[in-house]
């Protein structure tokens, strides 16, 4: 069997932080140990039934069969804008500000191979959610770490970046509600995100992956709520986490027609476009899925308050969790984030995500996913107190 060199570009590839634990994981399941597993982003709940009814009847229709148009249906962008307009009161041109895109993933990994060559710096929040890097490897760029600190509720600093770092950046990743670490941004924070990129003549791009799920007074801050936003960037969403469709591949981007055309001009070049039917759910979902976003918002804020009240009770203080369906909360005295995340699986059977795995300063924390019932997050810190380590 010849075994075949790969393409530097795909040599580059980060390694999968999180491989090792989800081996560990399943070692301990195949065991036969009860897990709980809150060491992943994978939504737990269905895809509602009126969505679900929505592919099935558009299934059957014939001119879905067929290759979508390229760049997707007209259907789907105008319900997408108009979706935009009642979420946030901002205003989209369907035609020109909106691309499908197949999973928000494979956006942010396409975004880096549209604007960026060999070399060019960009800015990553640090921690961050780790496939940024891989259209960043692909691409053969440089990342510059922002990092994310307790002290500034998780916002970049950029008054203490270097100037040459902002100079010679292409692009801009930011993320709020953010993954891992659970905070929310706030207009200002965009209004100044904005002055710096027109500054700088940076892209930037939000990941809005988690628009849908906050526990302030108001609903998560959209980049484009702010003035001057589609001049600089563009928003991603996905309808992964707000619709439990995360296995459905849907999502999209929106904002700066330049960056929005380079988009579709490298999906015309991978996929064509998604399956209709999809796209025909996909547009059931934005256009009546008001109610079930809601609930299921309340319901993440159920399961937010449960673990935060039994980590209370056993001493695990100090953790963010605005919006997202993460709570990141700080490890005990004398363990790094992987020493801890490795005695809970070991000694407790519950799985974190090691806050390390996500960038440099996110040692000192885990990462806690939502994505169990309440009783079973409980459950979880209950383990953990018999640990006796707070
Ligand atoms: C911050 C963030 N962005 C993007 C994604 C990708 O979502 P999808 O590819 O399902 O749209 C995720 C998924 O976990 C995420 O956490």
């Amino acid at each position: 069997m010849i075994e075949f060199e790969y393409a530097a570009a795909l040599k580059r590839l980060p390694e999968q932080f999180f491989a090792q634990l989800v081996k560990k994981t399943q070692n301990l399941i195949q065991q036969g140990h009860d897990v709980i597993n809150l060491g992943q982003g994978n939504p737990d709940l269905p895809t509602p039934d009126f969505i679900v009814e929505a592919l099935q009847r558009a299934a059957t229709h014939r001119k879905f069969h067929k290759y979508a148009p390229f760049q997707g249906f007209p259907f789907l962008k105008e319900a997408i804008a108009d979706f935009y307009q009642r979420e946030y009161g901002v205003e989209v041109d369907p035609k020109t500000e909106v691309a499908i895109l197949f999973g928000s993933k494979t956006g942010l990994v396409e975004i880096s191979q549209c604007l960026l060559n060999a070399g060019d710096k960009v800015l990553v929040p640090d921690p961050g959610y780790p496939d940024y890097m891989s259209g960043i490897s692909l691409a053969g760029a440089e990342a510059v770490y922002m990092p994310l600190k307790a002290e500034r509720q998780f916002l970049p600093n950029y008054q203490q970046m270097a100037a040459t770092d902002l100079e010679q950046a292409k692009l801009m990743f930011l993320n709020y509600p953010n993954n891992p670490t659970a905070a929310t941004a706030t207009k200002a924070f965009f209004d100044e995100t904005i002055e710096v990129a027109k500054r700088h003549h940076i892209c930037v791009v939000h990941d809005f992956a988690y628009g849908s799920i906050g526990f302030e007074d108001s609903k998560p801050q959209s980049f484009l709520q702010s003035e001057g936003a589609k001049e600089v960037g563009v928003e991603m969403y996905t309808l992964s986490k707000s619709f439990n469709m995360a296995g459905w591949r849907v999502a999209f981007a929106i904002g700066n027609p330049s960056v929005i055309k380079a988009l579709e001009l490298i999906q015309d070049h991978y996929y064509v476009s998604l399956f209709g039917a999809i796209q025909m759910a996909a547009k059931e979902a934005l256009d009546h899925g008001q109610t079930a976003m809601e609930q299921l918002n309340r319901t993440y804020r159920e399961r937010r308050d449960t673990f935060l009240q039994a980590a209370e009770a056993i001493g695990w203080k100090g953790g963010t969790a605005q919006g997202s369906f993460f709570v990141w909360m700080p490890v005990p005295k004398g363990y790094g984030s992987e020493a801890f995340a490795d005695l809970l699986l070991e000694e407790a059977h519950v799985v974190v995500a090691p806050g390390n795995g996500f960038g440099e300063t996110g040692e000192g924390f885990v990462r806690i996913g939502l994505l169990d019932e309440p009783h079973r997050l409980q459950e979880a810190c209950q383990r953990v107190g018999a640990l006796s380590v707070f």
